[in-house]
């Protein structure tokens, strides 16, 4: 027999086809289904049943419920091309154009509930969120605003951890370090990425061709250097025209234990200075923002610093 005989059996039930009309706009509970076709639950669960047995619908567990949908793009062509001939017909059905108007009231409801969930919970929400997704979740999706075809550097890359949150994000990341073992944890790190190359060198003499970076970063490297403006001067040489360049470092401090602790060479470094070496190296602007201190954070603010090669200004 012709598969499409089997299909018609499903479809010959006006209350079929119009459950199967309603999932078609939107995934929906039973009790949401009851509401809209204005029929018992025994009967919409006993349909549904049959249209889930024959493909027609999927659901998805949701809390104590199951939430339906119709599974019309799994089917094969000929059930596709019977489902639209017969919801064509049936579309124009009187019951079928109020179970389109209740549905319109029941999603309505449904925006309302969760409106009222946020007007209600608004103090909540911080915690919530927190405990959801995570202190500062939306930080790791901001790399998804770079140019994905863009080349990063990662200067003073240690174990990889700037490399790994911006590799999912552009074409290419050349992550450079002078230390061996810190390369080694890198190595380990970024063996997910595919597009992340290693690169032992110096930040004072860059593993780096003339302008083949889009854009470099300098996360808390640049206070371990004995000539920062060298270091400026050779990651100005490995952008391209109009490339930038981040600084990630501690902003002044009176943490004096860290160069005995870490080898720290600076204690922190101010807009002025940044800025006067980002002028002698070449970059045409900088931008030096103060970041916010996370509460649970021991050590000194951090600075974001923007160098920019192109037009000139310094904010
Ligand atoms: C404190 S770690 C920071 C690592 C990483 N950027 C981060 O944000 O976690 C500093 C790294 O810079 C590297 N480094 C320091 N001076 C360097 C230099 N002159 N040339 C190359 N790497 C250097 C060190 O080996 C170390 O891995």
């Amino acid at each position: 027999m012709p598969a499409v005989l089997d299909r018609l059996s499903a479809l010959a039930d006006l209350t079929r086809s119009r459950l199967l009309l309603v999932l078609e706009r939107d995934a929906l509970t039973v009790g949401e289904l009851c509401q809209v076709l204005r029929l018992p639950q025994s009967t919409v669960s006993r349909h549904l049943k049959l249209l889930a047995d024959e493909g027609w619908v999927s659901a998805r567990a949701e809390g104590t419920s199951n939430r339906y949908r119709a599974a019309l793009r799994e089917l094969d062509p000929s059930a596709r091309q019977l489902w639209q001939l017969v919801s064509g017909e049936i579309a124009q059905a009187p019951a079928a154009r109020q179970d389109a108007t209740r549905l319109r009231s029941v999603l309505a409801e449904r925006s309302t509930r969760s409106r009222e969930f946020f007007a209600t919970s608004a103090g909540q929400w911080d915690r919530l969120r927190s405990d959801l997704f995570g202190a500062r979740a939306e930080l790791a999706a901001l790399p998804a605003l770079l140019d994905d075809s863009w080349t990063v550097g990662d200067l003073g890359c240690g174990t990889g951890q700037v490399s790994a949150s911006l590799a999912p994000f552009v074409r290419r990341v050349v992550a450079v370090d002078a230390s061996a073992p810190m390369l080694g944890a890198a190595r380990k790190r970024l063996e997910p990425f595919r597009n992340v190359e290693i690169r032992r060198g110096e930040l004072e003499a860059l593993p780096l061709e003339d302008g083949s970076l889009d854009a470099a970063v300098l996360s808390l490297a640049l206070h371990l250097a004995p000539e920062p403006a060298r270091v400026l001067a050779e990651a100005a040489r490995v952008l391209r025209p109009s490339g930038r360049l981040l600084i990630v470092d501690m902003m002044p401090h009176e943490r004096t234990d860290f160069i005995e602790s870490m080898g720290h060479l600076w204690p922190g470094f101010d807009a002025e200075s940044i800025g006067a070496w980002g002028r002698d190296a070449g970059f045409s602007s900088t931008t030096y923002h103060p970041l916010p201190a996370d509460p649970a954070a021991k050590g000194p603010t951090l600075f974001a610093a923007v160098l920019r090669r192109g037009s000139s200004s310094t904010r």
